[in-house]
């Protein structure tokens, strides 16, 4: 996912560009470059392949940048064009007089390239970026020519020729533009890839998401699709790109500048997996009320009778938000007693899916960005389904296009392998149950169990944490094995597949989870001597099936790492080393299984000497297919 940073204001920008970059750092790129108007009108731009400090080295070996207080910078996650220097952004129109950085994709970049060919404009770069430079830069030409160009207040040349050029544009874009004849303005625009803007005095910060602006100001403004905003030190003003004037709502800032930082830990991963207790209770906070065992939620509200009445819930998305929609599942079937699927995304959106009347969707996304996950949510409401969603990024894509939905208030999520996000959506997932259930058939006095059962989370997670030095000796010992199972029934078979893949995306270790039973169906084959299984083996109803595939394993020869229940001490004849956790209802008991197995992964990785919070091939949010 891209990262943009821009600035005008009093401040010399360069070094606000640079530390803005590296809070975007955690979302994944390739190349990194940033461009200022200095004194002289000149754009000066340096860019450079790698991380941010390539480029920070670049510029120190490079002809001193001017002293400018109008700048922007880009990280870059290629999409068209490799990732090279001449890829990287900024781009430059063939003129030199535009400057432009862009997050998103331009569809048809290509009919637009072979216009401006045919005008006698020439590229550098294979990017579609450049291709929207150069149109600008082709408009800004055209109108300067043009006697008379009508411009509201506000509006500057630029300014207009951005709106234009965007007219002729599909595709989506958040995207800062400079151009060497306005050295005073900043010109921005999104449709379908966030820009914030930051309010300063006489200074606007313009970011693609409040890490790079946090440290700056806490006013914000949102940007909406097809929205724009001309920015001058002491001016701001926002239109649609149909050159509607818009009145910008300024909005607090919730995350404070800590959030995104590391403080005592050695990693962001590490210090979200240790987040998780207060994360629970800030997403629970205000919603559970433990006198009446009720819970409400105002992202939904209105929407009670409609929610309590729908015939069946569709809850999708990726990776780790698809495990946490497995788990919603299972709590909606059990405590709500609703049919509920939980699909793939990227399946979803392609396989022409059954979406009948009364049928909800829940869209299920920490950044709000995911590409798969906005299509299939688009497609639940082409067919007529409400949709909701369970973000955490405030004012993220998807979180806007849903017609409701509940935040997940973690808090910024920076490592790539989602932690606090997952167990905050799982308990928004068992919220959203039990607020259905209790609009069906559930009773107060189950309500109130399972309401005391939450509240009781964070305290129980802090047990588990309290036990990471053993579990990291556990992970000491199997670091080295490059094939691992995990297994898990009911509620915990998608915490099996959440532990597979944390290992998987930041040891780089294979690991496979399944349904335990599943296991006897062919993975039975894999087992070897010596192979780490780890069994999620807690209190309930399957307890004695798992024992047997456990000694179905051990016969085999495999080594068995079991999660159980505290207080279980028959799961130690079965197993080489066993990982307690406080009890709770079964429902609920994912919020506790899985932090063992954050715990086993990130020791694993760190023990490998991988970098866990930036693995190799990942980004943070995968904006596009
Ligand atoms: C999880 O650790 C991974 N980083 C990845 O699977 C992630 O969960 C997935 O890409 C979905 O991201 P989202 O929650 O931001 O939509």
């Amino acid at each position: 996912m891209c990262g943009i940073v821009a600035y005008v204001g009093k401040k010399i920008c360069q070094p606000v560009l640079i530390e803005g970059l590296k809070r975007l750092e955690y979302r994944g790129y390739d190349s990194a470059g940033l461009a200022v108007i200095g004194e002289d009108g000149q754009i000066a731009i340096r860019r450079a392949v790698g991380r941010i400090s390539v480029l920070e080295n670049k510029i120190a070996d490079s002809e001193p940048l001017p002293q400018a207080t109008i700048g922007m910078a880009h990280t870059r996650w290629a999409t068209h064009g490799a990732p090279t220097e001449t890829n990287a952004h900024p781009h430059l129109d063939d003129q030199a007089r535009i400057a432009l950085v862009h997050n998103g994709i331009i569809e048809n970049y290509t009919v637009l390239r072979k216009f401006l060919e045919e005008k006698g404009h020439t590229f550098q770069s294979q990017t579609d970026t450049e291709v929207l430079a150069v149109l600008i830069g082709h408009i800004y030409q055209e109108l300067k020519e043009k006697n008379g160009v009508h411009l509201k207040p506000g509006l500057s040349l630029l300014g207009k020729a951005v709106q234009t050029a965007l007219h002729e544009v599909d595709g989506t874009y958040g995207i800062a533009v400079l151009c060497k004849e306005e050295p005073d303005t900043l010109v921005v625009a999104r449709k379908g890839s966030p820009l914030i803007i930051g309010v300063g005095d006489d200074e606007y910060i313009v970011a693609s998401d409040a890490a790079a602006i946090v440290e700056h100001t806490a006013q914000v403004i949102y940007l909406n699709d097809n929205e724009m905003a001309v920015l001058r030190p002491e001016s701001l003003h926002t239109t649609t790109i149909d050159d509607v004037v818009v009145s910008p709502v300024i909005q607090q800032l919730e995350s404070k500048l800590e959030e995104y930082e590391l403080g005592d830990y050695e990693h962001f991963m590490l210090k979200e997996i240790f987040e998780q207790p207060q994360a629970i209770e800030n997403c629970l906070r205000g919603r559970v009320d433990s006198k009446e065992g009720r819970i409400t939620l105002g992202g939904v509200a209105g929407l009670a009778r409609e929610l309590a009445r729908a015939k069946r819930f569709i809850l999708t998305g990726q990776g780790t938000a698809w495990h946490a929609g497995l788990v919603g599942d299972y709590l909606f079937e059990d405590l709500a007693k609703v049919v509920t699927e939980a699909t793939y995304a990227s399946e979803f959106r392609y396989r022409n899916p059954l979406v009948e009347e009364n049928t909800v969707m829940i869209a299920i996304s920490q950044s709000g960005e995911t590409a798969d996950t906005l299509a299939a949510l688009r497609e639940a409401k082409e067919k007529g389904a409400l949709a909701l969603g369970v973000v955490n990024v405030v004012g993220s894509t998807i979180a806007r296009e849903t017609d409701a939905g509940v935040y997940l208030h973690a808090g910024p999520e920076i490592g790539v392998a989602s932690t606090k996000a997952f167990t905050c959506q799982i308990a928004t997932l068992a919220m959203l149950a039990i607020y259905i259930g209790r609009r069906r058939f559930m009773s107060q006095p189950q309500a109130q169990e399972l309401v005391d059962g939450l509240l009781a989370i964070p305290d129980q997670m802090r047990r588990i944490l309290s036990q990471n030095q053993q579990i990291r000796e556990i992970a000491s010992r199997f670091a080295g094995e490059e094939n691992w199972l995990f297994l898990g029934r009911g509620y915990h078979y998608p915490i099996a597949l959440e532990g597979a893949l944390k290992l998987k995306e930041i040891s780089y270790i294979h690991a496979e989870g399944m349904p335990a039973a599943e296991m006897k169906h062919g993975p039975i084959a894999l087992i070897s001597e010596g192979m780490p299984v780890v069994f999620i083996a807690t209190r309930g109803y399957q307890y004695d099936k798992v024992i047997s595939n456990i000694e179905e394993v051990r016969a085999r020869g495999g080594v068995i790492i079991a999660v159980a229940t505290e207080g279980d001490t028959n799961i130690t004849r079965y197993s080489d080393h066993v990982i307690y956790i406080p009890d709770t209802q079964e429902p609920l008991q994912p919020l506790l299984s899985v932090v063992p197995l954050q715990l086993i992964a990130y020791h694993a990785a760190v023990i490998r000497g991988c970098n866990v919070d930036k693995p190799r091939n990942l980004a943070k949010s995968v904006t596009v297919e």
